[in-house]
């Protein structure tokens, strides 16, 4: 680490790694010239520490509250209280068409058209009826692929499905695992089990970004990979979505689905979101567990004993949506759409790369980070493991006021959210990873 900068940086956008200093003045510095950081006050961000403040650097786990949350859901009571059924037509926001105003701001998170974006239920359920729809067992076309270190809710979910369709889950579900002795599955490994399974393949679901190590996959090369042999290809956004700059329409999946209570700050077991291609959407003879909520709106009313699916995603959903539970999300989703998916990325590039830059030299053969190096294969989050004492190291950083999370086998997962982190919170974490190092 060099101590003399050529000439202090003057725009976050014209970072580079070079341009990196380790002072606590450098990183100050970094938090005058962020054009974000005032989206910080629009939250309450928990502080665990009676003395001095702590750093929260697990929006990857449960985000921090949008303070406009609290508001939005009162104003939803106070509808209730006053206007009773009313409300489903004559509330401020009618409840009947709620659902409707989240279309937009959730398309420009994930780059969809906004008819193929919908917000319900939670990410397992949505993952479900995905597959209701595209897992397709038919003939020797029998295999779902997984990566072998998914999400146990996400494996679960599959093996079930090909139980119920009376298949053997063990010779159905194929368990993708990265290299021997490496970390991180390569997009050239899944092209390479594509091909292998070739007309087997009937369905893929694979991460935007791993939960553990913190990867970032590029969805159109996956995507390429999984319909060359005539699969549909879905994907887990539960770590990507609010975190890396998606353009779902544009990688051509099938579907996708994400959770909102992480990256997108929307509270303990938010409503979640799923992505279905238009040309699904438009699709009404395709397979589905169908609810009223997923009738077309003109005909809803009618009570006819025939579903008559409106062609969008809309017509996944199943009941009437949760008002209360889909306010936060609102709040949440306004304060994107203010702060512009592209603007936070280029944000989380420099102040995930500035936390690296800070403890790669800290790192001894002991500890390393999982997460890949290059900003492309990342969103905001590192994953560092630590090979001995994993557990006190960690203590030691959660002693530090470091508020992060700890899965085995002794990663410890430190994801800085540019939403409201700061460069010196950064700055602070990494001298307490430097700590816990010794
Ligand atoms: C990658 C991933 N997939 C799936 C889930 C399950 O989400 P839910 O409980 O919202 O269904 C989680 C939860 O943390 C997750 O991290």
């Amino acid at each position: 680490m060099s101590n003399t900068p050529p000439t202090l940086p003057t725009s976050i956008e014209r970072v580079q790694a070079r341009d990196f200093v380790p002072t606590e003045e450098f990183a100050l510095h970094l938090d005058r010239l962020d054009p974000l950081t005032s989206f910080r006050s629009q939250f309450a961000v928990p502080n665990t520490q009676r003395d001095r403040p702590s750093v929260y650097l697990v929006g990857n786990s449960l985000g921090p509250m949008p303070l406009e949350a609290r508001e939005l859901i009162a104003e939803e009571l106070d509808a209730w209280a006053t206007l009773g059924v009313e409300g489903h037509f004559h509330a401020k926001r009618p409840w009947y068409s709620w659902h409707e105003q989240l279309r937009e701001p959730l398309a420009r998170l994930v780059g969809a058209r906004p008819h193929e974006v919908v917000a319900m239920n939670s990410l397992t359920t949505n993952l479900h009826l995905m597959l209701t729809t595209f897992y397709r067992p038919e003939g020797k076309r029998t295999k779902l692929l997984i990566e072998s270190g998914a999400f146990p809710s996400d494996i679960f979910a599959l093996r079930s499905h090909v139980a119920a369709r009376g298949l053997n889950p063990d010779a159905e579900v194929v368990e993708l695992a990265p290299q021997e002795g490496a970390w991180t599955l390569e997009e050239r490994d899944i092209e390479a089990a594509c091909e292998r399974l070739g007309g087997t393949l009937a369905c893929a679901v694979l991460p935007g970004v791993q939960y553990r190590t913190g990867q970032a996959f590029d969805l159109a090369r996956v995507t390429r990979a999984v319909q060359a042999v005539g699969g549909r290809c879905g994907f887990d956004l539960a770590h990507a979505a609010g975190n890396i700059d998606l353009q779902l329409s544009a990688s051509n999946c099938d579907f996708a689905v994400w959770c909102s209570y992480k990256y997108l700050n929307a509270g303990a077991g938010a409503v979640a979101g799923c992505f279905i291609a238009e040309r699904h959407g438009r699709d009404t003879a395709l397979p589905r567990h169908a609810g009223w909520w997923g009738n077309d709106p003109k005909t809803r009313f009618q009570m006819s004993d025939r579903f008559h699916p409106v062609q969008s995603a809309d017509a996944w959903q199943l009941s009437n949506p949760p008002i209360f539970a889909l306010a936060p999300l609102l709040a949440s989703l306004r304060l994107f759409d203010k702060a512009s998916m592209p603007a936070l990325r280029r944000k989380s590039i420099v102040l995930t790369g500035y936390l690296e830059y800070l403890i790669r030299d800290a790192l001894d053969t002991n500890a390393e980070i999982l997460t890949p190096a290059s900003a492309s294969r990342r969103g905001c989050q590192l994953s560092l493991l630590f090979k001995d004492n994993p557990r006190v190291r960690f203590d030691r950083l959660t002693s530090a006021g470091i508020v992060c999370d700890y899965r085995e086998p002794g990663i410890v997962r430190l994801a800085p959210a540019p939403l409201f982190n700061t460069f010196h919170e950064v700055w602070r974490a990494a001298a307490a990873v430097r700590d816990a190092c010794r």
